[in-house]
């Protein structure tokens, strides 16, 4: 086995650098090569299937309430097979079949940059009535499990997760890229869009199991190489983004029968992955090497990101952020969870009509109220707004970390859409969200990983956003397409990269 490059030089801010998009970068992006194109869903070549059962119930959360962190009502549910299967039913399903001439495509329950679905999931299951312990693949397009290891290995995710687990969890997500999809059409932008795109769907399997009484939390510091091996992943064209324990079960008994120790053979399963005709993309590898842990790696990381405690929150993130007794959104539906999540999409015809400063800012907290992670607090990316028609509040660039702070006023709509890459929808939204963070900074003080959570972490904001504007009969659409340098200049920052967009408003 080749010798692994030291992971300082070139440093992770050399991809981003690199990937940022100028005037001339968006005009080399090159037609699609539609005969290339990856199936957006995994399928396993001779594997038997477990079909899930149609959820025979539903969270019956108020979506709001759900997103402002409120206590769920009610006891948790069992998480047994039709507990599984309100889960994923709920979080991560198909929403619309699209048809276009001959081809059909899918949407889904979170929103995708370009509607290219990098994403897979798997579970790892112990103890869960009804299912055999093992590892499972999700296959959402049909609603069965596709079991791809016998046995119990709880254990084995715990010891090679980074923090403190004091209790087992009842269930352990963990979503994996498929980098080929994305990179198809973004090329190597898509390293960033994957974990945008996998912190939207994440935040939906958290909000979900917080309706479901469950708590989770979203670990970014594990051992990839293990965790590929135990998802039997062809790790060239597919990689371990994200642990999600779901937990809901007592504390954690003895050693399991497959301990941490257990080696693990490498096999990656045949599956229609093994087809996809996918370009190289020296930067993407360059990244994922990067921000890659192994075996030391994932404790000395872990020892960096100090503080987490798995098991500390009651349910999910810390309630700072949401003023006592806050409430009074006016045009603010009771809309339940699953209806918010099965009725998200991107909207981007705006209408020209006012919403008030008091309603807006009832978004943000709700957007900034956090889910229980790894991620130190400091590293989580910093908001700024730009006001574009808010009643109550004067056009201009705002920043938000937990009060409000004026950086500039004046009306920066076509500013907008000219760095949103001539995204004229942009023009029309009552406000934008934009995310950035230190990256050079934050890379030094907690590693190279801390890029994947930083991209991770915005794209949970962005989907609390879209459902926010969901329980509002408002619309939201992601913005991954920017000029990078040049919306870093519009949001007038010194040291701070942007991350992520995001447009809101009326429709
Ligand atoms: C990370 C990310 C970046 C996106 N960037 C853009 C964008 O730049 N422009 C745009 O019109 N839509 C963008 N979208 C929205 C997607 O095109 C949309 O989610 C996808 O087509 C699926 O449609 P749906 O969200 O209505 O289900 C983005 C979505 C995500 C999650």
């Amino acid at each position: 086995m080749k010798a692994t490059p030291p992971k300082t030089t070139p440093d992770i801010l050399a991809y981003h650098r690199e990937t940022a998009h100028t005037y001339d970068s968006v005009r080399r992006g090159g037609e699609l090569v539609w005969a290339t194109k990856p199936r957006d869903f995994k399928v396993y070549q001779s594997l038997p299937e477990k079909a899930l059962p149609d959820p025979s119930f539903l969270p019956e959360a108020d979506a709001w309430a759900v997103l402002r962190g409120e206590p769920s009502v009610g006891a948790p549910v069992t998480l047994d097979l039709p507990g599984l299967a309100a889960l994923l039913g709920v979080s991560w399903n198909l929403t619309r079949e699209n048809v276009y001439g001959e081809a059909i495509w899918y949407t889904r329950s979170y929103p995708s940059a370009g509607g290219l679905y990098p994403l897979e999931l798997y579970l790892v299951a112990q103890g869960l009535d009804g299912l055999e312990d093992g590892v499972y693949h999700y296959s959402l397009h049909k609603f069965v499990l596709t079991r791809v290891r016998s046995g119990d290995f709880n254990e084995l995710v715990i010891s090679r997760c980074g923090g403190t687990w004091p209790e087992r969890p009842a269930l352990i997500g963990i979503v994996t890229n498929v980098l080929w999809r994305s990179a198809w059409k973004y090329h190597s932008r898509a390293y960033r869009y994957c974990f945008l795109d996998a912190g939207h769907a994440v935040a939906n399997l958290a909000l979900t199991a917080h309706g479901l009484g469950l708590r989770s939390c979203l670990i970014h510091v594990f051992d990839d190489q293990v965790i590929s091996r135990l998802l039997c992943l062809d790790d060239k064209r597919e990689a371990p983004c994200l642990v999600v324990p779901i937990f809901g079960r007592g504390p954690l008994p003895g050693p399991a029968s497959n301990s941490g120790s257990v080696e693990l053979t490498s096999h990656a399963l045949a599956s229609d992955l093994d087809t996809y005709q996918d370009t190289a993309y020296p930067l993407i590898d360059q990244a994922r090497r990067l921000t890659s842990l192994t075996g030391q790696e994932v404790r000395e990381t872990a020892a960096r990101w100090v503080g987490f405690d798995a098991g500390s929150s009651a349910d999910h993130g810390s309630p700072a952020a949401v003023p006592p007794g806050a409430g009074g959104v006016d045009d603010l539906k009771k809309i339940s969870l699953v209806k918010a999540l099965w009725q998200r999409r991107s909207h981007r015809q705006y209408v020209q009509r006012p919403v008030s400063w008091e309603t807006v800012a009832q978004v943000l907290d709700a957007v900034r109220y956090p889910l229980v992670s790894d991620i130190p607090p400091e590293a989580g990316p910093g908001l700024s707004v730009i006001v574009q028609q808010v009643s109550g509040l004067a056009p201009g660039i705002y920043r938000f970390d937990g009060s409000r702070h004026e950086v500039a006023t004046g009306d920066f709509r076509d500013a907008v859409v000219k760095v949103c890459l001539e995204q004229g929808f942009t023009r029309r939204a009552a406000f934008v969200l934009f995310w950035h963070a230190p990256l050079d900074r934050l890379a030094a003080a907690y590693g190279p990983r801390i890029y994947r959570a930083i991209h991770l972490a915005a794209g949970v904001m962005g989907e609390k956003a879209y459902l926010a504007a969901e329980v509002l009969g408002w619309g939201a659409c992601g913005i991954g397409a920017f000029y990078d340098q040049e919306a870093k200049e519009l949001l007038q920052l010194a040291d701070e990269e942007v991350v992520y967009a995001l447009s809101v408003g009326p429709i």
